[in-house]
């Protein structure tokens, strides 16, 4: 059986506003495999990012990680010091965000950048072996002439050449673990599918595992062993890359399924989701979905659906399933 790189168990993140509590996560179980791809998706205040920063803890006030563990190859997260912490990230589990501007620090070169964290991470190099890896990691993430182009600043790199440089930079200490916050989203549609697959490449190649957040299910779909559904905080649909595309059983999946276009060709039209997200501050009774729900019955407006076993490694949380991907 592979091996568990990450464990989340019973995670809630809330914020503690002026205007109430949101329930960002709210009790969120999920695991992530050595050498696996775990898509997250969900539309917007889903909970996607929040998870992401939770499992690094790094999470700012007004939000607080209530209760849960995060048990990393083996080791509860929650029970380490604030220190101990700063050694874990960046070293055994990095993030990849949205903007690469926001990541890379334009006044330093890329260089500098990836040497930062080598001899942050990794203390035992010489400095030529740290020019050497340097050189290495950004001719493995497909920036030709690595020697030269590592003297050059951020801004002198196109939008995907530094997403290229970020991800170069997540991969410098090795980590086991990478975390990536829709990481393309930013990069028109070709240069998104190139970096996709480049992630792809080098987690199989580095044997490192990778928790893909993304709104995009076409985009996950592609490289996706596993993935998450997550609406209002909750996970209500986890499975096979397969189970959730072809056999999904939730409604809010066959809506997130039907908007996606060309994965279905026979479709006629493209449908959106009806309705919009809740108001995280007053949540509905019962299913979070309920209102939206085409398939909505008495009882999902009164009782919180729990999450149940499906097929063997496929869990909806839904009091009416659909059958195979219909009703
Ligand atoms: N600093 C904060 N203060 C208050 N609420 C917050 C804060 N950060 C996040 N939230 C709330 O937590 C919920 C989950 O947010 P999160 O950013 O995880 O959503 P997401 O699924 O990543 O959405 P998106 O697709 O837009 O990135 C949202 O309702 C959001 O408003
Ligand atoms: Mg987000």
């Amino acid at each position: 059986m592979a091996k568990k790189i990450l464990e989340v168990r019973n995670l809630r993140t809330y914020f503690h506003t002026f205007k109430g509590t949101v329930k960002a996560v709210d009790d969120v179980s999920f695991d992530i495999n050595e050498g696996e791809i775990l898509g997250v998706v969900g539309e917007s205040g889903g909970g996607k990012s929040v998870t992401g920063f939770s499992v690094i803890r790094l999470i700012e006030e007004p939000g607080k990680i209530e209760t849960g563990e995060i048990i990393y190859n083996g080791e509860n997260l929650m029970k380490k010091s604030e220190n101990q912490m700063n050694k874990v990230r960046g070293k055994d589990i990095s993030m990849i965000f949205q903007d690469p501007m926001t990541s890379l620090n334009p006044v330093y070169t890329i260089g500098k950048q990836i040497e930062e964290v080598l001899l942050l991470h990794e203390k035992d190099l010489t400095k030529s072996q740290r020019k050497q890896k340097c050189i290495e990691l950004l001719k493995s993430v497909g920036i030709s002439n690595p020697e030269s182009r590592m003297k050059s600043y951020p801004h002198q790199f196109s939008g995907g050449m530094r997403q290229r440089v970020v991800i170069a930079t997540a991969l410098a200490a090795s980590p086991k673990l990478i975390i990536a916050d829709e990481p393309t989203t930013a990069l028109d549609v070709t240069i998104q599918a190139q970096i996709l697959k480049l992630m792809q490449n080098l987690v199989e190649e580095h044997g490192c595992a990778l928790m893909l957040i993304t709104h995009d299910l076409a985009v996950i779909s592609e490289i996706a062993d596993r993935i998450n559904v997550m609406y209002c905080g909750k996970i209500i649909e986890t499975g096979n890359t397969k189970d959730i595309i072809k056999e999904y059983k939730h409604p809010y999946t066959e809506g997130l399924i039907n908007s996606i276009p060309d994965l279905d060709k026979d479709k006629k039209k493209l449908e959106s989701i009806s309705g919009i997200v809740p108001n995280m501050f007053d949540l509905p009774e019962g299913c979070n979905f309920s209102p939206r729900c085409r398939y909505c019955k008495q009882i999902c407006k009164e009782e919180e659906p729990e999450l149940q076993q499906v097929g063997q490694s496929h869990y909806i949380a839904c009091h009416f399933p659909l059958k195979g991907g219909e009703k």
